[in-house]
């Protein structure tokens, strides 16, 4: 089983995040490949633990309409898009084109490239200029850029509907102070404070890997 530096948590006891993964069942080959290929290149993937909770989240809520704001390889797409179904819209975007093309052939060994709008460029301006609203919005890109992140998100998702966002505790470090110079801490804080004081939203920050906050729009 894959459990590479990446997924391996900084805060979780190392016996209890091994039994963690452990315990998950294994993964279809395309799914392998891409942990695979995250792996040797050191692309920084959810993993299977975090893709579960997204997959359960997607179920639960019946989401069928979802924005992903920092895709990759198209790693969490894959677990979304399927999660959803074929009559799902699942919105892609990444800022490297690279990573776009790279993710496009997965979709399509997948067999889920027709619920996927693949979209190259500023997730933050994508979310706003893509048309309607969503039932779940999955935020990954860069963390000094969260607290834009939300303000981007916040009015483009339905009422009811889910923000979740990955790494909220970065490796242990929002709980921390941090150095003025350190962004990605910085504004890993600042969204965390913002969400828990905002109105709209109802969060809970789950220490799963390396953090993973689930909020509903209220
Ligand atoms: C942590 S990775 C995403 C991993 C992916 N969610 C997964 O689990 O498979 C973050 C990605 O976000 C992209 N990114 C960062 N900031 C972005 C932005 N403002 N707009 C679009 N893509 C962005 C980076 O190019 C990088 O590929």
């Amino acid at each position: 089983m894959i459990r590479s530096d990446n997924l391996r948590s900084a805060f979780i006891q190392e016996d209890v995040d091994k039994y963690i993964y452990d315990l998950l069942p294994a993964r279809d080959p395309v799914v392998q490949e891409m942990e695979a290929y995250a792996e040797e290149h050191r692309v920084p993937i959810i993993g299977p633990a975090v893709a579960r909770l997204l997959t359960l989240l997607v179920q639960v809520s019946g989401a069928m309409r979802i924005f992903e704001m920092g895709s990759a390889i198209g790693y969490s797409t894959i677990w979304l898009a399927r999660a959803a179904g074929p009559r799902a819209k699942v919105f892609y975007t990444d800022g490297n084109p690279e990573n776009a093309r790279r993710a496009q052939e997965y979709f399509r060994k997948a067999g889920v490239s027709k619920r996927i709008n693949v979209e190259v460029g500023n997730a933050l301006e994508l979310v706003k200029k893509t048309p309607g609203k969503f039932d779940l919005i999955f935020n990954d890109v860069d963390k000094h850029q969260y607290p834009e992140a939300l303000k981007a998100a916040l009015p483009k998702l339905k009422r009811g509907g889910l923000l979740v966002t990955d790494n909220t505790l970065w490796s242990g470090k929002a709980a921390r102070p941090a150095a003025a110079e350190d962004k990605d801490s910085r504004g890993v804080q600042e969204f965390n404070r913002l969400v828990y004081a905002s109105k709209e939203l109802f969060p809970v920050l789950i220490p799963l890997r390396d953090g993973v906050t689930v909020c509903r729009k209220v």
